[in-house]
């Protein structure tokens, strides 16, 4: 995509093509399902119609989240604008942008924004979302990228000092290990002076947590299950979704979240483009992702030990999810 106009520019880099997202699939897929318990990583679930359905999750009653974040950021965008003081917005995981319109219209009140850098995995999610951006913000550069934050922090576009903004409790998805080899590739790939804006949901009731993730319904039981169409159609799988059952739980030591998929009856299928047989006993688990939930004194060090120091903390009057910034 390259338009022009009087002002501004809007392009979209391609780091992860279509090809490359398949084969981080065919090694982990080939992996993941060959393991004891068998797991799967959580970007697959995003193809347009997994970006869809996450669209329709952040509308349920049960799903707060999306709705507490968007509150936090319209009573206080424009102090975090004040504070990261940036002159670009990069934003990873960035799906619909449409929360992040607050920090690009409080920015821009501020007089220093330049650019908007949205970065997703979902090709589609992210030229949706730019349609709309150019539409409403004709004066503002953007530029995509479609890329994978696991690989290609140190790739992605700086045009000016930047703002890098990862909401919405993505970075709870990551098991422990993970998020801290991504802290401290963000914070490397990061200049100083430039600012992380993380959105993290805060530990509460479980039971308020558990209908978050299960909601009544079917939504995020269908938004589970779509990685297994996924699964289909980029590998050439046989396996039925209707056979698994979308499950939620709790883990109260870990504080997160698990989702799981749980065979209804004894599966024997085959991924046939890894040459693969996926076999399930009945009842056995397939782990497709973690949400973890933080306190404010467990992720400030988290952001410390990677060179990220903690300025401010935003969060609702109930405390049901926050919004930390750190400078590198
Ligand atoms: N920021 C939005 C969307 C959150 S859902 C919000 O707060 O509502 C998580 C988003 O991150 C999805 O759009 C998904 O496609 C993207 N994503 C997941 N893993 C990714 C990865 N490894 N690299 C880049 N984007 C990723
Ligand atoms: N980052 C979101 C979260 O952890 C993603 C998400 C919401 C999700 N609902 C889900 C992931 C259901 C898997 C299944 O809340």
């Amino acid at each position: 995509m390259s338009t022009d106009h009087a002002s501004s520019e809007a392009s979209l880099d391609v780091l992860l093509t279509p090809a490359d997202l398949r084969a981080g699939l065919e090694t982990d897929a080939r992996a993941g399902l060959s393991a004891t318990p068998k797991w799967l990583p959580p970007k697959y679930f995003y193809d347009d119609r997994g970006s869809k359905l996450f669209e329709d999750i952040t509308r349920l009653p049960e799903y707060y989240q999306t709705r507490t974040e968007h509150a936090i950021l319209v009573a206080s965008s424009d102090s975090i604008a004040e504070v990261a003081d940036a002159e670009a917005l990069l934003e990873l995981g960035s799906g619909s942008s449409e929360k992040t319109r607050m920090l690009l219209n409080a920015m821009t009140r501020s007089g220093g924004l330049s650019a908007y850098v949205p970065v997703d995995v979902s090709a589609g999610a992210l030229e949706d979302a730019m349609t709309g951006l150019r539409r409403d913000y004709p004066d503002l550069d953007l530029h995509g990228a479609v890329a994978d934050f696991d690989h290609h922090l140190d790739q992605l576009p700086a045009p000016g000092r930047r703002l890098i903004a990862l909401l919405g409790g993505t970075l709870g998805n990551y098991p422990p290990e993970q998020r801290r080899v991504f802290l401290a590739n963000l914070a490397a790939a990061m200049r100083p002076g430039e600012t992380f804006l993380l959105g993290i949901d805060l530990v509460k009731d479980p039971s308020r947590l558990m209908t978050a993730y299960d909601d009544a319904a079917g939504v995020t039981a269908e938004f589970n299950r779509n990685v297994i169409t996924v699964l289909n159609r980029e590998l050439d799988g046989d396996l039925d979704p209707g056979d698994f059952e979308h499950i939620a739980l709790w883990d109260a030591e870990n504080e997160w979240i698990e989702m799981r998929l749980r065979a209804r009856r004894p599966i024997s299928a085959c991924l046939s483009a890894l040459d693969l047989k996926v076999t399930f006993d009945e009842g056995e688990q397939l782990r497709t992702e973690i949400s973890a939930k933080f306190r404010r004194e467990r992720i400030e060090p988290e952001l410390v030990a990677a060179g990220l120091h903690p300025e401010r903390w935003w969060t609702d009057p109930a405390g049901d999810f926050a919004l930390l910034l750190a400078r590198r």
